[in-house]
């Protein structure tokens, strides 16, 4: 939410260009008047994702994520608008004004700043305590499990003490009241007998968000003892379903995927054991947002679950998950250990290494834990289970994909190739499904295209045309106004731009979509100065006539949406609707110049 002012706001965007910033993290290449790279926020092979220093916004023709340079490192560092601010300004050494801030809007900033700045002190005297007398014993657990001094630092490990509110009278001493501090998940306040500790005489794990910062604990019994693990609750700065233990280690990792697994000991063993691209949900089922922030890495997945009834249900839980966000996933077999932490202290890391690259396709992974629900020495039950496995098949879109999916099940189930293939097509008919039918694009942005018509896109074609051929609105204006642009925040896009037009001077389109709060609208603002334009445009007289075209369908359609909001009863608005109607036929002899004098 933006407490700064437009102005500053300006300023800190007009001085970070967004090519600069962007090449941190994305390797970028000049390709005509823009910059193309592989997207960060879906994993490709080729390169759909175009920074344009003219407009400076980027925007991926693969998986439609765009915006302007806050918005970038809103999606990739995971940064609130206020902390992307932050950012940029100190990278410009722009000094941000401490009064231009709305009262309501600091102070819940403020509250977030000082839970991180708890969570940290909290942390920190954990840390020590591990490291003192009184963490001899937790000291000896954690080096019991096998780690190593180096790793213990690395994770940032701790010990809570045996006193139910040391760490209360810790923070207090630092200053935090209760009203705060009650909000931090580590203490909770009874009014009669005072604050205390959520942690107690537990060996601590830190857990931090991307940008290493702590945002929660979780802290184990040593030894037996219920419940095994005790987790923060989840906090104005921490939420379970968008964090991912390990995260902000593995996110550095050069390997192309994250191995997933479930628990604090599995990610710091693997880590430990060089590994270090594990990632762990924490307890809680993977949910479509730590999908979307893996996919956000541009990473695929090996899935370390652990081996129990448990693990597997939760890996057939995830899969589609991850299969909804775009990413491939693998299955690890860590049989017979439990978990990836057993399976490293008893094999070593080759071992490990070893079963990663022999881990299973998702899918067969899917259909080996199916057919134990079948007897298959039945043969009718044998057949149910073909049944079901054709069916399943059947969900992939693609031919080539269906028959490399019916030969991999031929090749380990006793079946032969024509004739699964033939059960496939079957279903295939009675569900209606051509054969042959069409790869959808990618989830999310199927969506969009379906429900985004022609009109759309007309509009978005305008506007981008407009943007990159600003002399095209001295041969335009007065034939098309903001108000022709009829859907969703297109009208306000468009009359932004034009008052811009209108002024003269250098356009600035990321100013437009800076003036958007919502993560989507600067999304969209995004799309649509990024309207696909190739081919139209090969020559000026080819670009003339596809922007004729394009008004006149964008008016059309504007005069019609008009007619349908006129009351019948409105003589005098009717005869100016026909008149202006008729006026739409001169259109078509409008000439059209890119000349800007
Ligand atoms: P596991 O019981 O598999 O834990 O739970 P683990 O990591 O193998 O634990 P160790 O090796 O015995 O120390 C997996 C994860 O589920 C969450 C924790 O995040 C744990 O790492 N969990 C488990 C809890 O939050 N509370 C519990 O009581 C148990
Ligand atoms: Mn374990």
């Amino acid at each position: 939410m933006p407490f700064y002012s437009d102005d500053v706001i300006e300023e800190v965007r007009s001085r970070n260009d967004i090519v600069d910033v962007i090449s941190q993290y994305v390797r970028l290449q000049k390709k005509g008047a823009s910059y193309f790279g592989l997207c960060p926020f879906h994993n490709e092979k080729t390169g759909s994702f175009s920074v344009s220093p003219g407009k400076q916004m980027y925007y991926c023709f693969g998986c439609g994520a765009g915006g302007n340079v806050f918005t970038f490192l809103m999606n990739y560092e995971n940064y609130s608008f206020s902390e992307a601010m932050e950012a940029l300004a100190a990278r410009a050494g722009v000094d941000l004004p401490k009064q231009d801030v709305t009262g309501e809007a600091r102070r819940e900033a403020d509250r977030r700043n000082l839970l991180f700045e708890i969570n940290r002190e909290a942390a920190r005297y954990f840390y020590a305590l591990l490291r003192s007398d009184k963490g001899k014993r937790a000291l000896e657990y954690f080096k019991g499990r096998g780690l190593s001094a180096e790793t213990m630092q690395k994770f940032g490990l701790g010990y809570s003490d045996k006193f139910s509110d040391d760490l209360y009278r810790y923070l207090r001493s630092k200053g935090y009241e209760d009203d705060l501090l009650k909000d931090s998940g580590l203490i909770a306040i009874d009014e009669r007998r005072g604050g205390h500790d959520k942690f107690w005489n537990r060996a601590m794990f830190p857990i931090m968000d991307a940008n290493s910062k702590v945002i929660a604990f979780g802290g184990r019994v040593m030894g037996d003892g219920e419940p095994k693990y005790l987790n923060s609750p989840e906090t104005a700065i921490f939420n379970k379903s968008r964090t991912l233990y390990g995260l902000h280690l593995a996110r550095r990792t050069r390997r192309p995927q994250f191995i997933l697994c479930e628990g604090y000991m599995d990610v710091i063993s693997l880590h430990q054991a060089g590994f270090d691209n594990a990632v762990a949900s924490l307890g809680t089922a993977l949910t479509e947002g730590h999908a979307n922030m893996i996919k956000r890495y541009g990473k695929d997945v090996c899935l370390s679950y652990d081996s129990d009834g448990a693990g597997v249900k939760a890996a057939l839980r995830a899969i589609p998950i991850l299969k909804e966000a775009g990413i491939t996933c693998r299955v690890v077999n860590m049989e017979p250990y439990k978990d990836p932490d057993e399976f490293i202290k008893a094999l070593g890391s080759e071992a490990y290494q070893k079963r990663l690259d022999q881990a299973e396709n998702s899918f067969l992974f899917t259909i080996r834990i199916l057919e134990q629900d079948y007897d298959m020495n039945d043969p009718e039950s044998k057949t149910a289970f073909f049944h079901e496995v054709a069916g399943r098949i059947l969900a992939f879109p693609e031919e080539l994909e269906r028959n490399n999916y019916i030969e991999a099940v031929t090749a380990r189930y006793q079946i032969g190739f024509e004739q699964l293939r033939q059960m496939v097509n079957r279903k295939g008919v009675q569900g209606g499904l051509v054969s042959g039918a069409k790869k959808p694009l990618r989830s999310g942005v199927q969506k969009k295209r379906t429900k985004e018509d022609g009109l759309m896109q007309s509009q978005r074609l305008m506007l981008t045309w407009l943007v990159e051929h600003p002399g095209l609105y001295r041969s335009l204006k007065g034939h098309i106004s903001p108000e022709d642009f009829t859907e969703g925040i297109y009208a306000k896009v468009a009359g932004e731009l034009f008052a811009q037009l209108e002024e003269g001077g250098e356009l600035n389109p990321a100013k437009i979509s800076s003036g958007f709060s919502d993560e989507e609208e600067q999304r969209q603002v995004a799309e649509i100065f990024n309207a696909n334009v190739q081919g139209m445009e090969d020559t000026p007289a080819d670009l003339a006539k596809a922007v004729r075209e394009t008004l006149i369908r964008i008016r059309q359609e504007s005069m019609e949406q008009k007619r349908k909001r006129l009351d019948p009863a409105d003589t005098e608005g009717l005869a100016q609707w026909i008149k202006d109607r008729q006026s739409l036929q001169e259109l078509e002899k409008l000439h059209i110049s890119l000349d800007q004098g």
